[in-house]
């Protein structure tokens, strides 16, 4: 359905009932598959039910969640350099654009752009999102898209030629491994097509206390973001997870460079899931996420090794976060 009228413009995805299924058949598959391995894990992008997304964004507003107020600041302070290099007339598309508060920044600079497209696994969320930019830039085209950014995925007909803007903000990057970044990279250069740019938030290197305190605020959201996904798990594909039985745990990895996110069983127990029964020893793990941390020369080269060339880089006067700015 399209919907469009003098005040604004909002492209309505049609979602059926066979991508429905097929995305609550990938949640059960890759959840079983998860738990019956050896080391138990369940991908990230499950964190993302609309309640989910609802409680990273109250991450966001967490103290110790530096890496939001960091990355707003830099988009403000430099979005007419970012804006000039965006060009006239570009279609900006976001990759997991959550609650699209940091674009509305580019919007703001950008006063030229053909049509903003929002990307995400949280469908709620991002229809509403969308919603929201439609009515508060009315000539905008806004066209949301329910995806899994990781999976190829058809932009609207008429971004299809054309030298695009792709913005991924959040150090979203971040929840992949080098091979997975230089992959989705590979992957958005052929989406923003040759000539196109990508504007990359990436989380920097730093003292791990820092780092620890953003991943386990004292207010708890965090661990109720982490044991959402149990909740998750119990309302859409039939578990019975005691979420009181488990706790969120988040360390910094310095080998790995990267921070590491588990929900711990806090004693021997059994879950069953979807007909299943998984066992737990006490203090065994289920990983989450994982969230890399860069020096700025070392994104560059993930950068360069996917087909881009790193035109420019901002960085705070702390040193805590970076965005690039990519040319394919
Ligand atoms: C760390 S949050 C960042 C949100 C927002 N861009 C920001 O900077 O605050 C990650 C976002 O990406 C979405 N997401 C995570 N994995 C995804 C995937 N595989 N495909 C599409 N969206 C995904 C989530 O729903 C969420 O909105």
């Amino acid at each position: 359905m399209t919907q469009s009228n003098q005040s604004h413009y909002i492209q309505f995805e049609q979602t059926n009932k066979s991508e429905e299924d097929s995305s609550q058949f990938h949640f059960k598959s890759d959840v079983l598959t998860g738990l019956s391995q050896k080391r138990k894990s369940i991908p990230c992008k499950y964190l993302y039910d609309q309640r989910g997304s609802q409680l990273f964004d109250e991450i966001c507003r967490t103290p110790e969640y530096y890496p939001t107020r960091t990355e707003i600041a830099l988009l403000k302070e430099h979005a007419e350099e970012i804006a000039s290099l965006m060009g006239l007339g570009a279609h900006l598309i976001e990759f997991g654009s959550g609650s699209s508060i940091k674009v509305r920044i580019l919007l703001d600079a950008a006063t030229k752009l053909e049509s903003y497209i929002p990307v995400d696994i949280s469908r709620h969320h991002l229809m509403q999102a969308a919603s929201n930019i439609a009515k508060d830039y009315p000539k905008l085209k806004v066209w949301p898209i329910t995806t899994d950014f990781t999976q190829p995925f058809q932009l609207p007909n008429n971004a299809r030629d054309g030298c695009n803007v792709g913005f991924f903000p959040g150090s979203t990057i971040g929840n992949f491994t080098s091979d997975e970044a230089k992959a989705f990279l590979v992957n958005s250069a052929k989406i923003v097509q040759p000539g196109g740019s990508m504007i990359i938030g990436v989380d920097l290197k730093k003292d791990h206390k820092i780092l620890n305190a953003a991943y386990n605020d004292k207010k708890g959201v965090t661990s109720s973001f982490s044991l959402n996904l149990l909740r998750r798990i119990n309302r859409e594909i039939g578990g019975n997870f005691d979420a009181k039985r488990f706790r969120h745990e988040a360390l910094y990895n310095a080998k790995m460079g990267r921070m590491e996110i588990f929900l711990v069983s806090l004693d021997q127990q059994s879950v069953r899931v979807n007909g299943h029964t998984f066992n737990f020893k006490s203090g065994e793990r289920i990983h989450t996420e994982n969230s890399h941390k860069y020096e700025i020369g070392e994104f560059q080269n993930i950068a360069r090794a996917s087909g881009f060339s790193p035109l420019k880089v901002w960085v705070d006067h702390k040193s805590l976060f970076s965005i690039h700015y990519l040319r394919a």
